[in-house]
């Protein structure tokens, strides 16, 4: 079980190779052997080259993608032993995550959601005032009974964003989370994640944008399948 101390995250000796498509019957290894932690109050940036496997370290820390090799912790649980229903259901108690390309249900609305972790939870009421304030302040209020494909890919990005923290996950996992937005709606974004960690919580963002990352306690860089620890910022 967790405690308050413990590591929320904890990857070690994650290997990944895909198929190289520009090299016939080869293999690429974009991640070989990483370690990494995620620890109570702690974020973390992860910049990296396009192609250079952010996504796919994002996926399999989540336990969406399995690694070749390795095994990955996450909220106590070992990810490798269990099977899919019960990564499920570690991934909806503990999890949030914005997905690169958003992920929205296409066929709910706007507020079904940003209010679908809750509802999976049967926590709807709980927090319902805090995300009906974040809802109001992304600007998302009249557009809350339309269907994804009537949002821009910005307001997707916002809803998903919402849709990340509504159920005040312990991990939150964002790949990209202002890549489709301005500079002042990114920075409102932002804002909204990393106020959002707290002594039970970690937020691990990937990200193209300096700025973004300088707000991180730490910050790496994936480059040539390692992990690089660039700046340490103190806690
Ligand atoms: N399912 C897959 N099958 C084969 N190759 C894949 C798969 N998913 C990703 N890749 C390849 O793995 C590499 C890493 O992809 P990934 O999406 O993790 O990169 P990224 O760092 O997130 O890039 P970006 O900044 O463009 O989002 C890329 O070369 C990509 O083409
Ligand atoms: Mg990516």
């Amino acid at each position: 079980m967790i405690t308050n101390s413990s590591p929320l995250l904890i990857a070690s000796k994650v290997s990944k190779t895909i198929d190289d498509n520009t090299q016939k019957n080869q293999r690429a290894q974009i991640l070989n052997a990483i370690d990494f932690e995620a620890h109570p109050n702690e974020t973390i940036a992860i910049l990296g080259r396009s192609g250079s496997g952010k996504s796919t370290l994002l996926n399999i820390l989540a336990g969406i993608v399995d690694a070749d090799e390795g095994e990955v912790h996450f909220y106590g649980h070992k990810l490798h032993e269990l099977n899919n229903k019960q990564k499920t259901l570690v991934r909806r108690n503990h999890l949030g995550y914005v997905f690169q390309f958003f992920n929205l249900v296409p066929t709910l609305t706007v507020e079904e959601n940003i209010f679908l972790p809750l509802e999976l939870l049967g926590k709807k009421e709980t927090n319902r005032l805090q995300v009906e304030q974040y809802i109001s302040e992304l600007g998302l209020s009249s557009l809350r009974k339309r269907f994804p494909n009537q949002l821009s890919g910005g307001e997707q990005q916002r809803v998903a964003i919402l849709r990340a923290i509504s159920h005040q996950p312990q991990i939150i996992l964002a790949d990209e989370p202002t890549g489709s937005l301005d500079v002042d709606t990114g920075n409102q974004v932002a804002d909204l994640l990393f106020n959002s960690v707290n002594e039970t919580s970690t937020l691990i963002v990937v990200t193209h944008s300096e700025e973004i990352a300088a707000r991180a306690n730490s910050i790496y860089e994936l480059s040539r399948g390692k992990l690089h620890k660039r700046i340490a910022n103190s806690l």
